[in-house]
C-alpha cells in the first residue's frame, strides 16, 4: 500500500498528475477541492458551508474539511493506496491525517512537491478560468489570495514531512509526461 501526499500551491498541477498516477499505480484519488465542488455544485450542506470560503480564496475551515477527508476515505476501504491532492494544507489536517492512517494501520510514504515559479501558476490559472467555470479562477485578485494562503499556511508543511524523512520536491514545469516520469521516479524508489 502506498499513500502519497501531492503538494504544491495552485496551479502546480497536483490535479493533472494526480489523474495520470492513479491509473499507472492503482491508487485512489482524493482532491478535497473535487469534493467541495461537487458538495457546491449538489447544494449540499457541506457545500453551502465551504463555497463562501472557496470564492475567496481561504481555506475551509479545518474540522468540515478533516470531516470531509475522514468520511472519503471510508468510502475506499478496499484501496490500495491513495493520493491525496490539495490535503493537508494545515499542520491541523497533516496531524488528523497522521491518526487516520494509523487507525488503518497505514501511514503516509512521501509528500512529493511540486515546484512553480508564482508567475508561471498565474498564467496556469488565468488560462483555465477562461473554460473551467471555477469561480476561484476568474480573478486575478482571488488566484493571487490563494497563492498567498499557500506560502502563509500551508508552505510550512514542506518541514512538517522533512522532519519526519518524507518530503521530496519535483520540478513542475515541462511537459505533463515529463513531470509524470520524475513524480514516478520517486514513487518508484519508495
Ligand atoms: P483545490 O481544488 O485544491 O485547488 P488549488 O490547490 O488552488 O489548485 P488547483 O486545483 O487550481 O491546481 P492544481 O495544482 O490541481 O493544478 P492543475 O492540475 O489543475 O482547492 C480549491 C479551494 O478549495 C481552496 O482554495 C480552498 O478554499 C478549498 N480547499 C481545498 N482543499 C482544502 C483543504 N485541505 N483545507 C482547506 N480548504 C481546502 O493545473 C492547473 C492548470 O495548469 C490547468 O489548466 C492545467 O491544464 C495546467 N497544467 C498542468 N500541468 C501543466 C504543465 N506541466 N504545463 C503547463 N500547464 C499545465
Ligand atoms: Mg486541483
Amino acid at each position: 500500500m502506498k499513500n502519497i501526499i501531492l503538494f504544491g500551491p495552485p496551479g502546480a498541477g497536483k490535479g493533472t498528475q494526480a489523474e495520470r498516477l492513479k491509473n499507472k499505480y492503482q491508487l485512489v484519488h482524493i482532491s478535497t477541492g473535487d469534493v467541495f465542488r461537487h458538495n457546491i455544485k449538489n447544494e449540499t450542506e457541506l457545500g453551502k458551508l465551504a463555497k463562501s470560503f472557496i470564492e475567496k480564496g481561504k481555506l475551509v475551515p479545518d474540522e468540515l474539511t478533516i470531516d470531509m477527508l475522514s468520511a472519503e476515505l471510508d468510502k475506499n476501504p478496499n484501496a490500495n493506496g491513495f493520493i491525496f491532492d490539495g490535503f493537508p494544507r494545515t499542520k491541523a489536517q497533516a496531524d488528523a491525517l497522521g491518526h487516520l492512517m494509523e487507525d488503518k494501520e497505514t501511514g503516509i510514504d512521501a509528500m512529493i512537491a511540486l515546484e512553480v515559479d508564482d508567475e508561471i501558476l498565474v498564467n496556469r490559472l488565468l488560462n483555465r478560468g477562461k473554460t473551467s467555470g471555477r469561480t476561484d479562477d476568474a480573478d486575478e485578485e482571488i488566484i493571487r489570495n490563494r497563492i498567498k494562503v499557500y506560502y502563509n499556511e500551508t508552505a510550512v508543511l514542506k518541514d512538517y514531512y522533512k522532519e519526519r524523512n518524507k518530503y521530496y520536491g519535483v520540478k513542475g514545469v515541462g511537459t505533463v509526461e515529463e513531470i509524470t516520469d520524475r513524480l514516478s521516479a520517486v514513487i518508484d524508489q519508495l
